[in-house]
């Protein structure tokens, strides 16, 4: 079965083609980061306008890569929510027409859940029940995967999710949009253990996240040590950054990474889990593959993560998700 996919809950216009919720015989991504990076986050009616803009060739260039006719589609998967709003109508509008013109299923599919399932587009094998860290822009959530479409959210972030607060603090140092590669980049060349951050304790013994505390430590740090001005100067020219901002990036990743670490392995003694997931945009950051997949192997824990052009958005881990809900019967109303 080919489920066509279509991803439009922020800044990218995506589509794909995936045959039987596995094989990708297409993905396109058109991405609108040059249009907002002059703003240093997503401005949401622009962001609207651009998904307008690029819908209809985005999908005609899936179909293309993929060499599939239009009546070769079973069924019509769209990203449903969350998002931003006015995004969202784009891709629900022309996922709703092109299904009905077609008379094909139509599936409205939860983002995340597409960030969860784009796990098993590669590792089908990967044992249940598991621990699930959707770690993005939007989103730091941890569930507990009982099995494929049986899921509880065990954790959530207070405040900032971790991808926001990589973006925030280069937004801060004029280092650029969106933040995290950026910040993986120079974290290589700083010292991750030279600039403390505590560990949020969450009192209540949830396992809830937060991120708004370092947020605040290192923008404190930035005042103290006059990096403002310095980084401005160093604007876009990465090597003539001083250690002193490349030792705050690295260890403001390492902080992130430190209290994913930290949660997973509580929630990891309080469930049965048999792995760990870890999807989203943040995921393709190799640091923290690395260090998640050491730290819980060494103690005899697989740990997965999709590879990376399916950890950023894109809209084969949607037609991926709707091809689960397809084969139960299951399909939306308009
Ligand atoms: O999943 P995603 O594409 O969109 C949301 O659903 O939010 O995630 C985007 C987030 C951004 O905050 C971006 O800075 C972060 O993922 N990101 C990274 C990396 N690539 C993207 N964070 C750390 N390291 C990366 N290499
Ligand atoms: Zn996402």
């Amino acid at each position: 079965m080919i489920v066509l996919g279509i991803e439009s809950s922020c800044d990218e216009t995506a589509a794909a083609l995936v045959e039987d919720g596995r094989r990708i015989l297409s993905s396109v991504v058109a991405s609108q980061v040059s249009i907002h990076r002059e703003y240093g986050g997503v401005v949401p009616e622009l962001a609207s306008r651009e998904h307008v803009d690029n819908i209809c060739f985005v999908v005609d260039e899936a179909l293309r890569e993929a060499q599939v006719g239009w009546d070769q589609l079973d069924a019509i998967a769209v990203t449903q929510g969350p998002g931003l709003v006015g995004a969202l109508l784009v891709g629900l509008a022309y996922a709703k027409a092109l299904a009905y013109s077609l008379g094909l299923p139509f599936l409205g599919v939860n983002h995340l859940e597409g960030h969860v399932y784009s796990v098993f587009m590669d590792y089908p094998e990967a044992e249940t029940p598991a621990l699930s860290l959707v770690v993005s822009g939007g989103h730091t959530n941890l569930y507990f995967l009982r099995g494929i479409g049986e899921y509880e959210l065990l954790a959530k972030t207070r405040d900032d999710a971790a991808g926001e607060a990589l973006d925030k603090l280069s937004k801060f140092l004029g280092l650029g949009y969106p933040g995290g590669p950026v910040i993986e980049k120079l974290a290589k060349l700083g010292d991750s253990r030279k600039v403390r951050f505590t560990m949020p304790r969450i009192k209540d013994g949830s396992l809830d996240f937060s991120f708004s505390g370092i947020k605040t430590a290192a923008l404190r740090f930035v005042k103290e040590n006059n990096i403002e001005r310095i980084a401005e100067e160093g604007k876009g020219v990465i090597t003539s950054l001083p250690p002193t901002v490349l030792d705050l990036v690295a260890s403001y990743q390492q902080a992130i990474i430190d209290q994913l670490i930290n949660r997973l392995e509580k929630a990891l003694s309080k469930t049965e889990a048999r792995s760990i997931q870890v999807s989203g945009g943040v995921s393709c950051n190799r640091a923290l593959r690395e260090q998640i997949a050491s730290y819980f192997e060494s103690k005899g824990i697989p740990v997965y993560a999709p590879q990376q052009a399916l950890t950023t958005d894109n809209a084969a881990m949607i037609a991926a998700a709707g091809y689960l809900r397809l084969k139960t019967g299951a399909a939306d109303p308009w």
